[in-house]
C-alpha cells in the first residue's frame, strides 16, 4: 500500500510541477506551491486510482484529475488555518501558509487554488471528451462549494460551543470531508459511463470520507503533535461538535469499526478488484497522521 501510494503521491506532484511551470510566473505562486506540494498524504489521487482499478480507468488522466481534486483539497486546508476558521500555526509539520506569508496572501494563494482545479480540467490537452469535461467540473463544483466543502466547514464552525445531534454531525463532516471522496468514488464511473453503480459509489465516498474524518478526530484525540504534523488536542479545546465530544471516545471507535464494515460489505461484491481500495480504508484507519 505504501509504495503505491507514495508512487500516487510523486506523480500527482509532478503532474501539479509541470502545470503550475508552464504558466507565467506570479507572485501567488510560492505560497500556493507552499500550502499545495510538500507533505500532503494525496489520499484523495489514491481512492481516484484505487476505484480506477476497478473499472479500468486510465491511470494519467485520474492523475490530473486527482491532481485538481488536491488543489481545491489544499485550499480548502489554507482557509481552515485561518485565524477567522480554526487558527492553526502549524500544517504539515511547517508553518501555516497565512503564518508563513501574512493572511491576505493565504486567502489569496487559496482562492488561486480553488479556480486552478477547474482551470486543471478544463484544459485543451486533457484527453477526455468535452462532455465528461463538463461533467466533472460540474460535480466537482457541487462538492465544493456550499452542498460540499465550504457548507460543512460553515456548519463545522457554526457548531462550536454547541449541543449538535448525530445526524447533524454526520451530516456536517460529509459535506465538508465527504464530498470530495464521493467526487474520487464517482469519476471513474462517470469515465467509463457506468451509471449502474452510481449511487453505490456516491453513498460509499461519503462513508470513506467520513470515516476519515473520524479518524482525523481521533487524531487529534490522541495523536502528538510531533508526530501528526499539526497541533493536536484542540478539537476539545475550541469546543468542535465530533463525534468524540458526543459519543465519547470508546462508542467512536465502535461507530467507526461498523462504518468500516459497511464499506467493505460494499466492496466484496467486487472481488480482487477492488483489493488495493480495502488497503487504503485500512491505511486511513490505522494512520497516526
Ligand atoms: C486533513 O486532510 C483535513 C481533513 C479533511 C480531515 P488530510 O489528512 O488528507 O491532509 P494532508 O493533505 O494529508 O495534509
Ligand atoms: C477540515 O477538518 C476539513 C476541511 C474541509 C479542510 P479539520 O479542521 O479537522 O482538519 P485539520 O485537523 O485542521 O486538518
Ligand atoms: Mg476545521
Ligand atoms: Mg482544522
Ligand atoms: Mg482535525
Amino acid at each position: 500500500m505504501k509504495k503505491k501510494q507514495n508512487k500516487i503521491a510523486k506523480d500527482t506532484n509532478n503532474f501539479l510541477k509541470k502545470y503550475l511551470k508552464s504558466q507565467k510566473k506570479t507572485d501567488l505562486m510560492v505560497p500556493m506551491k507552499y500550502g499545495l506540494l510538500p507533505g500532503g498524504k494525496k489520499i484523495r489521487s489514491k481512492i481516484l486510482v484505487d476505484v480506477g482499478k476497478i473499472f479500468n480507468v486510465n491511470y494519467s488522466n485520474l492523475i490530473q484529475i486527482g491532481a485538481a481534486v488536491e488543489c481545491i483539497h489544499a485550499y480548502s486546508l489554507i482557509h481552515d488555518d485561518l485565524p477567522c476558521m480554526d487558527n492553526d500555526n502549524l500544517r504539515r509539520g511547517k508553518l501555516s501558509t497565512h503564518k508563513k506569508f501574512g493572511e491576505s496572501t493565504a486567502i489569496l494563494a487559496g482562492n488561486s487554488l480553488l479556480t486552478i482545479a477547474f482551470e486543471i480540467l478544463g484544459q485543451k490537452n486533457f484527453k477526455l471528451s468535452d462532455e465528461i469535461k463538463i461533467k466533472l467540473i460540474t460535480l466537482l463544483s457541487e462538492c465544493s462549494g456550499h452542498s460540499g466543502v465550504a457548507g460543512g466547514q460553515f456548519s463545522d464552525l457554526n457548531f462550536e460551543k454547541k449541543n449538535i445531534p448525530l445526524k447533524k454531525i454526520v451530516e456536517m463532516q460529509i459535506k465538508k470531508t465527504g464530498k470530495l471522496f464521493s467526487f474520487c468514488c464517482i469519476v471513474p464511473l462517470i469515465i467509463s459511463k457506468n451509471i449502474k453503480h452510481y449511487k453505490k459509489f456516491n453513498e460509499m465516498g461519503s462513508k470513506i470520507g467520513l470515516l476519515f474524518q473520524i479518524v482525523d478526530d481521533l487524531i487529534d484525540y490522541k495523536g502528538k503533535t510531533k508526530n501528526v504534523g499539526k497541533k493536536t488536542n484542540k478539537d476539545k479545546k475550541i469546543g468542535k461538535a465530533t463525534l468524540i465530544s458526543l459519543l465519547g471516545y470508546k462508542n467512536t471507535i465502535k461507530y467507526k469499526e461498523k462504518l468500516k464494515q459497511n464499506i467493505f460489505k460494499t466492496l466484496d461484491k467486487f472481488g480482487d478488484k477492488a483489493s488495493d481500495l480495502k488497503d487504503t480504508i485500512e491505511y486511513i484507519i490505522i494512520r497516526i497522521k
